[in-house]
């Protein structure tokens, strides 16, 4: 969870690092540094604290121009955030520094062998070990240096390293943990994430785990472990800056949040064809559809939630039993997988430690592995047997938003698809979905333009200490997913309850003034629901009501009505949840939280 860039070329390293780092600081936020080389000196700088604390720093020094560094944006996993424990860090002799993204899982006994060898440590960090390492098996050459420094690692990397030695080349490699390169005109990068280095270059290297990369000035070599030279291909990033910048908005969220209906357009409307689904290169087809008996869909946070949605879908249209697992319980808890069960996998960066440990855990039963990212060429998506991404664009805010509507398009598009292989939609019946499905945009519109309708409930509710979401079927889903929302953003204590369950238990809690967050567009379950509502009524709670256009019946019971544009029940999640992102993102910004980076989150959650 922390972000790392490197520069070697003819222009001075230090802006390319920390505009860089700026780029990666939703990865991570709690201390940031860089090293540069200078007259053949290391210069380290790094502070606890945020990138700009580190600029302040930096503008009290003269570093003078330096033509080679690396940078890191740190989100502490071994060791409380300090000045110390930020990286990078360095050889005794500080002629070796490196930075480092994962965890070091045996860094404890390689501690201990390198103390006992004399090596004195500075930090509490696990990266230390890697500099001490490199200095033991520096043998004047980097890239066998860095060869022998992995070969002891266990766990997860991503590390750059230089050496005062080497102003002229640096090496970095990765494991489990993302890092790319970029290739510039007499300039080279690494970073662990392409909005860092866009401004420079759009021709990049997708490093595969334990890829070595030297880099000059002037080249790019990568090799594997037995320093056999590798060949890759140059992959082209299609993002303009504006796309990972915030695009005038006060917030990344709030710019994310208004780009869902393009990027659910260009998510959906790109995978139909003469209006057919048609999903590129995926081996699920009119053949082995009928080989798959039993369906997971395994993810964390916002991703489970979409899965939920998933599962309700897949099994209404294509009768596939379906499974949703959280995956820090689903690797553990010994899953009957095999050859016929098709795990589908969703993760918005594909590099969420528990997601992709489910992954190979399922993979190592034979399963079948769908991915649902949105990063291209992120770990989960090179492990998976299929991909299907969703075109996102960069998701900058921790609280996802338009990663969740694009899931759930693909959602929509896949369990639609299925039933129409297995022969349980007709042609036309499908026909319909895809027709409701490519309407989902402009109504994503309508509901965008009543911002200021929720920001007045924002601005009503935000002192609020509890606030309850219920909902029935596919609305409790989202009922899950609107109470993640204000929870990490606004930090207002939540809960999303399924409505009919309220009166086991929960509805004790249902006092005079409790806000209730009421969901009730499924007409199925409307009945029901109302009465659920009434029961909360009854004890005094503040009813906010989401409905489809046309609902009369609410409006004598709710004390607010917000009503979505009428849709096919079965597709109304993904409207359902656009007022609760932005009920989550007004009592956040009129509480002054920092909606881009709440306390205590990252964006990716690469370590357990
Ligand atoms: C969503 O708002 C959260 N920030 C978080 O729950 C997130 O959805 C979860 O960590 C999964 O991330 P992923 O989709 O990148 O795997």
């Amino acid at each position: 969870m922390c972000g790392i860039v490197g520069y070697i070329g003819s222009n001075d390293a230090l802006p390319v690092l920390i505009n860089g780092l700026r780029k990666l600081e939703y990865r991570g936020y709690d201390s940031a540094g860089i090293a540069t080389i200078m007259n053949n000196e290391l210069n380290i700088v790094k502070t606890k604290g945020r990138l700009s604390d580190l600029e302040e720093k930096l503008n009290g020094m003269n570093l003078g121009k330096s033509t080679i560094g690396i940078g890191h944006t740190r989100w502490a996993t071994h060791g409380a955030p300090s000045d110390l424990n930020s990286h990078p860090h360095t050889n005794m002799s500080k002629t070796i520094a490196v930075v480092h993204n994962g965890i070091i899982e045996n860094y404890i006994e390689l501690k201990e062998e390198l103390q006992n060898k004399g090596y004195k440590f500075a930090s509490e960090t696990d990266t230390e070990v890697i500099a001490h390492l490199a200095d033991m098996y520096y043998n004047g050459d980097l890239i066998d240096t860095l060869i022998k420094v992995i070969s002891r690692l266990k766990g997860s990397y991503a590390i750059g390293m230089i050496s005062n030695e080497h102003p002229e080349d640096f090496v970095a490699v990765r494991k489990d943990s993302p890092l790319i390169v970029g290739l510039g005109t007499g300039e080279n990068f690494i970073a662990s994430d392409i909005p860092a280095i866009l401004e420079h270059t759009r021709k990049i290297y997708l490093l595969e785990d334990n890829e070595i990369v030297h880099l000059t000035k002037s080249g790019v070599t990568i090799c594997d472990i037995n320093k056999n030279k590798i060949t890759k291909e140059i992959f082209n990033v299609e993002w303009d800056v504006e796309a990972a910048e915030k695009g005038g908005y006060e917030h990344f969220m709030l710019k994310e949040m208004n780009e869902q209906p393009k990027v659910v357009h260009d998510t959906i409307a790109q995978r139909i064809i003469n209006g057919k689904i048609n999903f590129e290169n995926f081996s699920v087809n009119r053949d082995t559809i009928k080989d798959i008996n039993k369906i997971f869909i395994v993810a964390c946070g916002s991703a489970y939630h979409a899965g939920m949605v998933g599962k309700y879908l897949i099994e209404h249209l294509a009768e596939i039993p379906v499974e949703v697992d959280i995956a820090s319980e689903f690797r553990y808890r010994n899953p009957i997988v095999d050859e016929k069960t098709l795990i589908i996998i969703i993760s918005q960066s594909g590099e969420t430690a528990d997601t992709l440990a489910a992954l190979r855990e399922a993979k190592k039963r034979n399963g079948k592995i769908l991915a649902i990212v949105n990063v291209v060429g992120s770990s989960i998506a090179r492990e998976a047997d299929d991909v299907i991404y969703t075109w996102a664009g960069p998701e900058i805010a921790v609280a996802s938003t338009k990663a969740y509507t694009t899931q759930l398009s693909i959602m929509y598009l896949l369990s639609t698809y299925f039933a129409e292989l297995k022969g349980k939609i007709t042609t036309n019946e499908a026909k319909k979905l895809v027709d409701e499905l490519l309407d989902i945009p402009e109504k994503l519109k309508s509901v965008m333009s009543r911002a200021s309708e929720i920001k007045e409930l924002g601005s009503k509710y935000y002192k609020e200490r509890d606030i309850f979401f219920l909902g029935r079927g596919l609305d409790y889903m989202v009922a899950m997913e609107g109470s993640l929302k204000l929870k990490e953003i606004s930090y207002i204590h939540s809960e999303a309850y399924a409505a009919g369950e309220l009166k086991h238990g929960t509805i004790a809690l249902i006092e005079q003034g409790t806000v209730v967050f009421a969901l009730a567009t499924q007409e199925a379950l409307f009945e029901k629901m109302l009465s659920n509502i009434k029961e909360v009524k009854a004890r005094g709670a503040s009813i906010i009501a989401i409905a489809q256009e046309g609902n009369e019946q609410l409006k004598d019971i709710a004390d607010h009505v917000f009503y979505i544009p009428k849709i096919e029940d079965k597709l109304a999640s993904i409207l359902t949840v656009v007022p609760l992102q932005m009920f989550a993102y007004y009592c956040a910004t009129i509480k002054g939280c920092d909606v881009d980076k709440p306390r205590n989150l990252a964006k990716s959650v690469t370590v357990e």
